[in-house]
């Protein structure tokens, strides 16, 4: 057994692969006409939703990865986020499209925004495989977001629960014992 405490299966990985293609069509439209696109993954939860994601577009870009820590899961304590891996790539005046595994009290990524547009970005879009609405403690709307999810904790598909779980090739309610 993989782990206890895996609960009902949410999403199949069908199901996650058929939203990802639409997700693709998305960002294949919606940015056809921008010149210099930079991806950018935050890791680690991005990885199975990322890798499928850039097999499926066929507009120019460039991707890159940011490491950002928000001491979730290991400590009550609020904490601004951290950065922890900065970008590699020079996004000055480039589009920026954002690829997050899940979006819930928008804070992470309030932070991140910030932080990208500072280094005079263009554009700051942001695509996320699930959004939690329900959690929001900010104003933050994804641009793109394939499923909308409720107030449930979620493992798979790149979510962890201590850092275990991200393999599973579906998303999964997941209850501590
Ligand atoms: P936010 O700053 O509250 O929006 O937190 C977003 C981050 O918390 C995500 O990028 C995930 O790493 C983590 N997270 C939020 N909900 C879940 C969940 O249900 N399972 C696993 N990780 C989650
Ligand atoms: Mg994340």
């Amino acid at each position: 057994m993989l782990h206890k405490g895996i609960g009902r299966i949410i999403y199949s990985q069908q199901q996650i692969e058929d939203g990802i293609v639409k997700a693709a069509q998305w960002i294949n439209e919606t940015f056809k006409d921008t010149k210099n696109l930079v991806l950018i993954g935050i890791l680690k939860g991005c990885i199975p939703f990322f890798g499928k994601l850039i097999t499926l577009l066929t507009i120019p870009l460039e991707i890159d990865f940011m490491v950002v820590s928000s001491f979730k899961g290991t400590n009550k304590r609020v904490s601004e986020p951290v950065i922890v891996t900065d970008i590699l790539n020079d996004v000055a005046g480039k589009d920026v499209l954002i690829v997050e595994d899940i979006i819930d009290s928008g804070l992470s990524l309030a932070f991140i925004k910030k932080h990208l547009e500072e280094k005079n970005s263009g554009r700051v879009c942001v695509i996320t495989l699930l959004d939690k609405t329900e959690g929001r403690k900010v104003e933050l709307e994804a641009d793109y977001s394939c499923f909308k999810v409720d107030n449930l904790f979620l493992v798979g598909y790149g979510l962890d629960y201590q850092e275990k779980l991200r393999n599973l090739p579906y998303i999964a309610e997941f209850k501590p014992e």
